[in-house]
């Protein structure tokens, strides 16, 4: 599905873009985007890098500033909201590279996590309990220092961590960034499951095809203009998407291990 101009939109979207136009030290590096992302679905935005994907990302949880356009959230217009502000709207965001509390216990981890709930304890018991369902693997390790799981484990905790305010809709960037190609499934499998307990996610990706795969509705970023939009099949199976996009990305490369993050 091509947007030119248009973007296709998608059917009841949790979140909505329009217009959307940002950047740094008064140099755009998103212009123009229109973005829905659909409820109850995986979205996907992909595109090489410097495309403006993180820009865009950071503007949508309150992280950067937008210079025009506007972020509604269930209808409400959250664009000059702060980012701590948008959480209590049900927005969550797991940043790139994973980062937890290295020294802190992963149990410890999950409660900050809970901020926003803090002051509720009975509360905070019901999301950590909520969350170790989800991921047994964090029940079990729970004394561990966070610095010592693995780095399948410690993104398990990211996203854990960010469910704990008990979003609506996730915010992730680069999710298998620095994963091994096994952990990156592993992590991609967590993506659907999350989709199947009523969690709305989006996700910010380079490894392109991977995420397009497990993905219901996807965005093609390039040079900060949203260039294509539609279903993840259809963009995963578009000849000039495949082309331009999908041919030789950090996917085909070693494993796309770019960080000093041990996998
Ligand atoms: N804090 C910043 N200050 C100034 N320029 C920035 C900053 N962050 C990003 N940029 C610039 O904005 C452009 C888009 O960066 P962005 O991080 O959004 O790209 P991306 O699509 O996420 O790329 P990648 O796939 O490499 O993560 C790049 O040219 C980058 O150099
Ligand atoms: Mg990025």
């Amino acid at each position: 599905m091509r947007t030119a101009p248009a973007v296709a939109p998608a059917t009841d979207p949790i979140l909505t873009v329009r217009d959307l136009t940002t950047g740094y030290f008064g140099v755009p590096v998103v212009r123009n985007a229109d973005m829905d992302i659909p409820r109850g679905a995986i979205t996907s935005v992909i595109g090489p890098n410097g495309a403006g994907k993180s820009t865009a990302l950071k503007a949508v949880v309150g992280l950067l500033k937008a210079w025009t356009g506007e972020v509604r959230m269930n209808g409400a217009d959250i664009t000059a909201m702060p980012a701590h502000a948008r959480v209590g709207k049900g927005l969550a965001f797991v940043p790139q590279g994973r980062i937890v509390l290295p020294e802190m216990s992963v149990l410890q981890n999950l409660e900050i996590g809970a901020f926003t709930i803090r002051k509720d304890r009975a509360r905070v018991k019901e999301a950590l309990d909520r969350v170790m369902t989800l991921f047994p693997i964090l029940r079990e390790r729970r004394a561990q220092a966070a610095g010592t799981m693995s780095g399948g484990e410690q993104q398990m905790l990211a996203i854990a961590r960010a469910l704990m305010t008990s979003p609506q809709l996730i915010v992730l960037d680069e999710p298998s960034l620095g994963l091994s190609p096994k952990l990156v499934d592993v992590v991609f499998a967590k993506m659907t499951e999350l989709k199947r307990e009523g969690f709305t996610v989006a996700m910010v990706e380079q490894k392109a095809s991977k995420a397009l795969e497990i993905s219901d509705w996807a965005y093609v970023l390039h040079t900060g203009r949203v260039a294509f939009s539609g279903a993840a099949q259809s963009i995963l199976h578009d000849e000039q998407v495949k082309r331009l996009y999908l041919g030789q990305g950090p996917e085909e490369t070693a494993d796309g291990d770019s960080d000093d993050d041990e996998t």
